[in-house]
């Protein structure tokens, strides 16, 4: 397996240490599609990098529909897809489908099986919550929420000088189908870190919580419920000119603490890049956008239905033990 990193030549708008790899060769049709990181690429906190925009309007055709596919492939998230979808539209100047979005947290939506009836909680920025009862989790919690019912939980909540804005959408939902009391004797069944935490000293101490009594804060000693972390994303680039301290950072933090204080090592699962079933799943979405905006005979020379395959699947990110190692793990060329 042979592996390039390169600046990229098409995507001039990019910018040291920003690399490409390309993670697939399948067919002998010429196309390509690109997955774009955001953070550090595309935009820099809220707003786009050098000439993002342009750039990406060059992927359309003058009518607006699609000419190179292309999609977002980022570890960061807090919204559901629609929204991010929606915002990155206008921050771009370009119509982005919610399936050209790909967070850190979309793969949760495949343990809706599992847990779809299970009480949950979720921390992160943004609305982590409404994310989650978005994939279709009926009993899902934010982790802030979930502290304000029990008494005292939080022994320097009284020095803490903001306050918390609970989610709207979705714990309408939940508080309908669980009284306070149901939540203050039910286990939490799992446990999910959906973008970056804000309170990083309360969502530790619930977590260690939850996790170390087996789900329900205060009582002894139980089975760890299951955890999932969004990505692993040690740091990140967002709008200050260094690196920020991202979701693999909290979790080390998180980890050495319940380490600490339980008999047994903390047990979690991450997603998100470098994961390969990522890239494999952000492959499909390709195939499926150029199907949708090819030229019909190129899709009836496909047989049994099956999608078009890309010659070359282009990753365009800034993070070398992300972006790069994920699209190296899966099929390269150079
Ligand atoms: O929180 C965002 C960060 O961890 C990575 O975002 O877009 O560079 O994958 P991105
Ligand atoms: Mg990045």
């Amino acid at each position: 397996m042979r592996f390039r990193l390169k600046q990229p030549i098409a995507l001039s708008f990019l910018r040291p240490p920003r690399a490409t790899a390309s993670f697939h060769s399948v067919s002998k049709q010429n196309s390509f599609g690109i997955a774009f990181d955001i953070d550090g690429v595309i935009l820099g906190g809220k707003s786009p990098i050098g000439n993002s925009p342009i750039a990406l309007k060059r992927l359309f055709h003058d009518s607006g529909a699609l000419k190179i596919p292309f999609l977002f492939l980022t570890n960061g998230g807090g919204i559901p897809e629609s929204r991010r979808a929606f915002e990155l539209s206008e921050l771009l100047g370009v119509n982005i489908l919610p399936s050209q979005v790909l967070q850190g947290h979309s793969p949760f939506k495949n343990l809706l099986n599992r847990f779809e009836n299970d009480l949950i909680v979720a921390t992160g920025k943004g609305e982590p919550a409404l994310v989650m009862s978005d994939y279709g989790f009926k009993r899902v919690i934010s982790l802030d929420e979930y502290a304000s019912y029990f008494v005292n939980l939080d022994p320097v909540a009284q020095y803490k000088r903001w306050t918390t804005l609970h989610e709207s959408n979705g714990l309408k939902d939940f508080n309908e189908l669980v009284s306070r009391s149901d939540l203050l004797s039910n286990k939490v069944q799992a446990a999910f870190v959906v973008s970056d935490p804000v309170d990083w000293g309360l969502d530790i101490q619930v977590l260690c919580d939850i996790l170390t009594s087996g789900g329900l804060p205060g009582e002894k000693n139980g089975h760890q419920p299951p955890l999932y972390f969004a990505a692993d994303d040690l740091q990140y680039q967002a709008a200050f000119p260094s690196e920020r301290l991202g979701m693999g950072a909290f979790r080390i933090a998180l980890e050495s603490v319940f380490n600490s204080i339980h008999d047994k090592p903390l047990e979690y699962t991450s997603f998100g890049k470098p994961n390969p079933f990522v890239f494999q799943n952000a492959e499909n979405i390709l195939r499926n956008l150029l199907q949708a905006s090819g030229p019909r005979n190129a899709i009836k020379e496909t047989s049994n239905n099956e999608l078009p395959s890309l010659k070359t699947l282009y990753m365009i990110g800034d993070n070398p033990l992300v972006d790069i190692k994920g699209a190296q793990q899966v099929h390269c060329i150079s």
